[in-house]
């Protein structure tokens, strides 16, 4: 079958996901599915590393993510879709490399300290947060993942794992790749008020949103501030509404634009055909997550399934890592 090599990548369970994370995150992975070997992990470990207080959303919201990346996509034929906690080698792993990873390694990782100084109200003071990279160097690792793709906050992690994979090959012998680092191809999106989309705005839209909702967000985005009236001229660069037509509406862009500037579209005109263009685009998603919801049974059986496949892998690789360290 010549597939390039095997791509391991995951997401914490925080809930639905938002356009953002598609147009990120999962369109890549969807398009990678058919060149690679990819195991996709809902890292509910990770999540508990913030979550410790409070867990009690974690296992509904790996479901949630599951119905989402299937309804967005990913085909349980073609890629290995699995929950962290349920392959208990990455822990095992996790020990491991714990004995040879360096505490200045990890406390000099720039997300550990920006995460502690932005998540105030939680003390993640934590051995458990302070290894949250090595956990996922182990997610990584334990595939022999070839490559991993991650958004560029991830890229340090990656590189970690590289520098502890050579490490432990250095130390016991040749047992795992450096795995490269496959940056997203991002399209970003501003929030529906036009500041950066972040869940804590409340400016986001759900990947999964119905037509209504649709419509509705797309009222609400903010368009030119200058433009009172339907004929003054535009300025698409300051307007979140043209933003959404760069990448839901590429062929009608150039048009947009100049109507716009020539003050020959209004606004709720504008809105209208961008909110046909993202519906046609995401009511198929919709459409497949309804249809999920109905069927809860399939979603633990594709769980279950993945558990088996990704265990195989993670089962020999443990085999060469014991040997390895002579234990
Ligand atoms: N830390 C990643 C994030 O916050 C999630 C993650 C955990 C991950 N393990 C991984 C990503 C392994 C890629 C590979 O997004
Ligand atoms: Fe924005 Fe369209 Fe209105 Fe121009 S016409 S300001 S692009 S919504």
């Amino acid at each position: 079958m010549g597939k390039k090599g095997v791509i391991l990548s995951g997401m914490r369970p925080t809930g639905r996901l938002q356009l953002g994370n598609l147009l990120g995150a999962l369109d890549n992975w969807i398009k990678m599915q058919e060149d690679y070997y990819c195991y996709f992990s809902v890292v509910d470990w990770h999540a508990l590393t913030t979550e410790y207080e409070d867990p009690g959303d974690i296992r509904a919201n790996v479901k949630e993510m599951v119905i989402d990346w299937l309804s967005a996509g990913l085909d349980p034929e073609k890629c290995i879709i699995f929950k962290q906690s349920e392959v208990k080698e990455h822990a095992e792993l996790h020990l491991l490399l714990s004995m040879i990873a360096p505490l200045s390694w990890l406390e000099r990782c720039p997300t550990y300290k920006d995460q502690i100084l932005q998540l105030k109200e939680k003390d993640l003071a934590t051995y458990g947060f302070l290894g949250y990279p090595l956990l996922q160097s182990a997610d990584i690792m334990i595939y022999r993942a070839d490559a991993v793709p991650v958004g560029e906050d991830q890229a340090p992690h990656i590189e970690l794992t590289r520098e502890i994979a050579r490490r432990f090959n250095h130390l016991y012998g040749e047992v795992f790749p450096e795995p490269q680092t496959i940056l997203n191809i991002v399209k970003l999106l501003p929030g529906v008020d036009g500041r950066k989309m972040s869940k804590s705005y409340g400016n986001t839209i759900n990947m999964s949103a119905s037509p209504q909702e649709i419509k509705e967000k797309v009222r609400l985005m903010i368009t030119d501030p200058q433009r009172i009236r339907k004929n003054d001229p535009g300025n698409p660069e300051v307007c979140t509404v043209f933003a959404f037509h760069k990448i839901f509406n590429p062929p009608g862009v150039k048009e947009i634009e100049e109507l716009c500037r020539n003050g020959e579209i209004g606004c709720v005109q504008c809105k209208k055909l961008l909110a046909d263009q993202m519906i046609e685009s995401l009511e198929p998603i919709y459409e497949k997550r309804q249809e999920l919801l109905e069927k809860p049974e399939y979603i633990d059986e594709i769980l279950n399934n993945g558990r088996v496949t990704a265990q195989e892998k993670a089962r020999e690789t443990m085999g060469k890592v014991r040997e390895a360290m002579k234990l």
